[in-house]
This record gives C-alpha cells, sequence and structure tokens, in this order.
C-alpha cells in the first residue's frame, strides 16, 4: 500500500526512482511523485494517475543523484496532484514521502494552522514535512535526523517515511513504525525502498529496518539508531535476498494476474518439495518446531487471515477437521483484537499472509503473543513483518506475487494448510492408509492444476457468455464454501460485477428470492457425498429460470446446467484447492471480457498497511 523509493549515489536519480515506482505500482497506483534537489531549490514533479503520467512529465534529464518518490494508494484526500506525495514545508526545504497513516494528524494540522503555517494538501503527511521544517528553520537548527526525530516524537500512528534536506542533500533520514522499509546497498550508491521489489534489479543486499527505527542514508555508508530522542545506535548488517530483477518481469505475459495463475504448477511444486514423507505418510515441515508431544496437545486450531488469505484459512479448517479431527475455524485478522479474544493455551493460531505486512493480520498477530498464545505464521515473504513477528511457521515458497488479485499464494497456502492437518492428523488418529492416499494426492497437484490451467480457452468462452451480467450467486457446500467465496471474491475485485457468496444450503432460507433468468450462480459441485444434494440446489435454481455454471469433476445429468468448468479428481479433501483454480480463469476473462485493468483493479492495493 503506497510504494516509497529513495536514492542517493553517483547516477541520475531520477530514472532510478520512476523505475522503482514502476516496480512498486501495485502497491497503489492513484498517483506519483518525486523530489530532487536543484540550483536553489526542490524540484518537486507530482501528479494523480499513474507512474506512466509522473514518466511523461518528466521532459528533460535531472542531473540530480539523490531523489525520494513515491506512488499512492489514497487514504487522507482524494487522489489529485496537491495530495501526491512528497510533501514539502513551507519553506520549500524539506522534501517527505510516507507510507502509513497519522492518527494526530488533526490535531497537528490545527496547532501548525495556529502558528500560521498553510497547507497545499488535504493529507495526514504534510503536518509531519511543517513539524521537521520548522524544527530545522529554528536559530541553533538541529540535523535533519535529530528533527525528524522530534517530530516523530509528536507522532502517533504508523510511517515509513523518507526524508530529503534541500540544504544538505548528501544523505537521506529514513524512519519506520509499522510501515515496512527496506535499504538496498550498492557500489557507492544506496537504495531505500517500501519493498525488495523495487531494488532487486540494482543489488540483492538488503538491511531492513525494524519498527521504531531510524537509518541515515549516505551514498557510501548508512547508521541505524533507535527512533527516541535520547537514540542508541543499532548495528545491523546486510542480508542477501534470494530475488532477482526476472521475478518481478511479466515475461511474455499480458498482466502479472495471468502470469502468477500460470505459475501454479511450479509454485506448488516448490511448495509440496521436501516436505513429504512417503514412508510415515506425514509432511516434514521444518519450520515448526514442535515436538511431536507438543503437536498431540494442542485441542484447537485458528487461522487468521484477511481477504483471500482468510479464505485459504476456511479451507484449511475444514482440512485440519477433516485430517485431525480437531476443532478448527478461521476468523479475519481484521476483527480479531476488536473483541477481546479469548486465548486458550491449547489452541494453536495460525497467522496467513502472502505478504506478510498486512496491518491487520500482524496486529492480531501480536495481540495472541501478547497474550501467550502459540502462534505459526504461513507467509510468502521470507523476512516480512509477519515472518519475523511469528518467529516460526511454514513458508509459501510461491515466488513474488505482483497482482493484486491473489492467486498462486492462495494455492499455496492452502496446500501448506493440507500439509499441516496432515501433520497433526499424523500424530492423532489419520491412519498411515488415509495417510498415503494424502500424501499421494498432494503430490498429483501441480499436474492436475496445469491441466485445468490447458483448459483456459472453455473457461474463457464461458466467461464470456456470462460477460453482461451485472450480479452473480457462488455457492457451495461445506469443502465448496470457501471456494465459493474466494470465486465470488476474484470475480468482484477484478470485474466489478457483484458476486455474493453463499452456502448453498442457505439458498433457500433467503436468496433464492433473487433467483431469475438475469441472476445466474456459480456452484462448486464435488462428486463427493453431497452431490445429491448440490443437484438438488441445481434443481431449485433451474425451476426458477436461474442459469447455472457448475465447477465440478462429477457426471452431472446431461442438460441440467448451462455449462460446466471441468476439474480433474483427486482426494477429496484436497477438492478445494483444485475448484479454486477454474474460477480463477473465470473471473480474469469475465473481467478481460469488460476491458477492466486487472493488476490495477479500482480502489484496491495489494498490501493493506493501514487499518
Ligand atoms: C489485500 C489484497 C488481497 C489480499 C489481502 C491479504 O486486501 O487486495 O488480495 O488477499 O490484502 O493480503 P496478505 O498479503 O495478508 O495475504
Amino acid at each position: 500500500m503506497c510504494g516509497i523509493v529513495g536514492y542517493v549515489g553517483k547516477r541520475p536519480a531520477a530514472p532510478i526512482l520512476v523505475e522503482g515506482l514502476h516496480r512498486l505500482e501495485y502497491r497503489g497506483y492513484d498517483s506519483a511523485g518525486l523530489a530532487t534537489p536543484e540550483a536553489g531549490g526542490l524540484r518537486v514533479i507530482k501528479t494523480e494517475g499513474r507512474v506512466q503520467q509522473l514518466r511523461n512529465l518528466i521532459k528533460e534529464e535531472i542531473p540530480a543523484a539523490v531523489g525520494i518518490a513515491h506512488t499512492r494508494w489514497a487514504t487522507h484526500g482524494e487522489p489529485s496532484d496537491a495530495n501526491a506525495h512528497p510533501h514539502l514545508d513551507s519553506a520549500g526545504r524539506i522534501a517527505l514521502v510516507h507510507n502509513g497513516i497519522i492518527e494526530n494528524s488533526d490535531r497537528l494540522r490545527a496547532q501548525l494552522t495556529a502558528e500560521g503555517v498553510s497547507f497545499a494538501s488535504e493529507t495526514d503527511t504534510e503536518a509531519l514535512a511543517h513539524l521537521i521544517g520548522r524544527l530545522m528553520a529554528a536559530e541553533d537548527a538541529p540535523s535533519l535526523e535529530e528533527a525528524v526525530r522530534a517530530a516523530l516524537s509528536r507522532v502517533e500512528g504508523t510511517y515509513g517515511i523518507v526524508v530529503l534536506d534541500r540544504d544538505n542533500p548528501d544523505h537521506l533520514v529514513v524512519a519506520r513504525n509499522g510501515s515496512p522499509i527496506v535499504l538496498g546497498i550498492g557500489e557507492g550508491e544506496m537504495f531505500v525502498a517500501s519493498d525488495v521489489a523495487a531494488l532487486v534489479r540494482h543489488t540483492q543486499q538488503v538491511v531492513y529496518l525494524d519498527d521504531g527505527e531510524l537509518a541515515v542514508v549516505r551514498s557510501d555508508e548508512f547508521h541505524t539508531s533507535t527512533l527516541a530522542v535520547e537514540a542508541s545506535p543499532v548495528v545491523k548488517s546486510p542480508t542477501t535476498v534470494d530475488l532477482v530483477a526476472d521475478d518481478y518481469e511479466l515475461g511474455g505475459s499480458t498482466d502479472f494476474m495471468s502470469k502468477e495463475i500460470h505459475e501454479q504448477p511450479t509454485a506448488l511444486a516448490r511448495a509440496l518439495s521436501g516436505r513429504l514423507n512417503e514412508r510415515f505418510a506425514t509432511a516434514h515441515l521444518g519450520g515448526i518446531n514442535m515436538e511431536p508431544r507438543e503437536l498431540r496437545a494442542i485441542r484447537r486450531v485458528k487461522f487468521l487471515g484477511c481477504g483471500s488469505s482468510y479464505y485459504a484459512g476456511q479451507m484449511g479448517a475444514q482440512l485440519v477437521e477433516e485430517l485431525a479431527r480437531i476443532p478448527a475455524d478461521a476468523e479475519p485478522a481484521s476483527e480479531f483484537r476488536y473483541r477481546n479474544p479469548v486465548v486458550e493455551a491449547d489452541t494453536l493460531y495460525v497467522a496467513l499472509s502472502q505478504s506478510g505486512e498486512t496491518l491487520d493480520t500482524l496486529a492480531a498477530a501480536q495481540e495472541l503473543k501478547r497474550k501467550g498464545g502459540q502462534l505459526l505464521g504461513v507467509v510468502n515473504v521470507v523476512g516480512s513483518a509477519i515472518a519475523r513477528e511469528c518467529g516460526s511457521g511454514i513458508f509459501l515458497h510461491a515466488g513474488p506475487e505482483v497482482s493484486v488479485a491473489s492467486t498462486k499464494a492462495l494455492t499455496n497456502t492452502a496446500t501448506s494448510l493440507a500439509m499441516l492437518g496432515l501433520l497433526l492428523g499424523r500424530v492423532r488418529d489419520l491412519s498411515t492408509a488415509d495417510g498415503k492416499r494424502i500424501v499421494a494426492g498432494l503430490r498429483r497437484l501441480p499436474e492436475q492444476v496445469a491441466e485445468i490451467l490447458a483448459q483456459e480457452q472453455a473457461v474463457a468462452q464461458v466467461a464470456a457468455r456470462f460477460a453482461d451480467t451485472r450480479s452473480m450467486f457462488f455457492v457451495g457446500r461445506v469443502r465448496g464454501w470457501p471456494v465459493a467465496r474466494e470465486g465470488a471474491q476474484k470475480l468482484k475485485e477484478i470485474s466489478y460485477v457483484h458476486a455474493e457468496a453463499y452456502q448453498a444450503s442457505e439458498l433457500k432460507h433467503g436468496p433464492l428470492a433473487l433467483i431469475d433468468n438475469t441472476m445466474p450462480t456459480v456452484i462448486v459441485v464435488p462428486d463427493d457425498e453431497l452431490l445429491s444434494k448440490n443437484i438438488g440446489t441445481i434443481e431449485e435454481i433451474k425451476a426458477r429460470s436461474g442459469a447455472v455454471i457448475a465447477v465440478t469433476n462429477a457426471e452431472l445429468p446431461a442438460g441440467l446446467v448451462d455449462a460446466e468448468l471441468r476439474v480433474p479428481r483427486n482426494e477429496t479433501e484436497l477438492d478445494p484447492i483444485l475448484f479454486t483454480i477454474p474460477l480463477q480463469l473465470f473471473a480474469y476473462h469475465l473481467a478481460a471480457k469488460l476491458g477492466r485493468d486487472i493488476d490495477r483493479p479500482r480502489n484496491l492495493a495489494k498490501s493493506v498497511t493501514v487499518e
């Protein structure tokens, strides 16, 4: 959510900044801007709209070898040129970019206004630029570092910031509290970003700032310290990231969603690699540091996540209950800390997050740790805040996910939770034979996902037939219910077609009233013990002239449904993983048919690092 890039080095900064913003655009894309020093002032170029619009505004070469830049997802103030970052103090000396939310900005704004400061934007960020600027305008002016520290001591909220001083353009001051900041270490040049995606083209050597830390970054060195006014130094060594620029390139794909959908067979194979043990018919999850005795002591499992990670958690809860026969459920992480949750000693809590940054999920994990809960993380991004907060868990190994609509991360999360269910089951009553059956089923998944993807054109044709629909139901029973929820979520987020998910069994208790020949229903129909119930639901919909699209691996009676999206057979417990894939393609092609900007759905952002 919002992207930050900073550079101090030996090359012209502007092209590096704009290229970095382009890599971060999936985090926010309603306005963009940059600031560099120039003779007698700061050059600020900013605009509402995409990074490409910013690029178009840069008409000449800008020689400055230092600068800061930002791509925005609006929180305070609508997307506009004035609200775009960077923001300046009144003297035009300080430029600042910010991710996060300054919660007491109204109070700061009122105090500053009373002191005669006039504001150029409606953002929460601008108050911080003025605070720093006023401190630096004092007679015995502090250094930029001291001024940032003093100004931040008056700020409540979350931030990742980078600050540039026109009069001392040999360094940047960077600080973090709740919004990620990473430094990239080059040779005679340094980079700052909110996400390694902006850095890997230049360097693999990075330093992650932790919450409550500040860094002074020069072209050939950096110093980290605590944020307190009475600061103490913090020694941090660079780590090497295992990512290269190609991981963030489209290659031959038209957009990242399509690229990532098609990466699923390899991403899944990576998640399974080395983790299935045929001999003992179980899973080997090296990141979970728990002895069999401790695993056996778990009485309940609770998954916490947001958006698609929450739906993957629902799939996981079903898997854990079936395989391990322990009560399990999933809850939106965004609600958790506000209901004063009862934290039980023998419950295993599992935080689910692709990015490892989602603030709601991080806050739920922190609440759990504070209350002494047993916590694991199931996370894609190594080194991310949630991964570090949890300390142990399962990495998804899905590779970078850039598309706002999550696909391969959801598949790898659900598959990782199937392995967790298998492990918990095999220290309890899941037999060797059933364990072997699940191990073999998991092994077949990558190939079967590839089989589904090979039918993409058939799914695209079905999607095209329903592209002028204004509203759809997605229904499923038990294992099919989270599949329906995720399918509806995918459709609405990228196509803007209204989609509502229901348990198929609940349809007759209310929503059936909406069924007519303008309201199609997508129904998840595995060939399992509930097949006849699902056929009954289809009949009820047909009797009211509703069109039905079935996602199925069953042989349905001829002419029963209007369209079928086919899925190969595996073990019924693993069905949710496979049944989700055609619905990704369905949403994708329906949105494409409507001409939507698939990687940049309106009003959304990839990593939501604010509440
Ligand atoms: C945002 C994204 C969703 C994503 C959710 C959770 O809302 O738009 O696609 O599922 O965040 O993200 P996480 O990185 O925590 O899995």
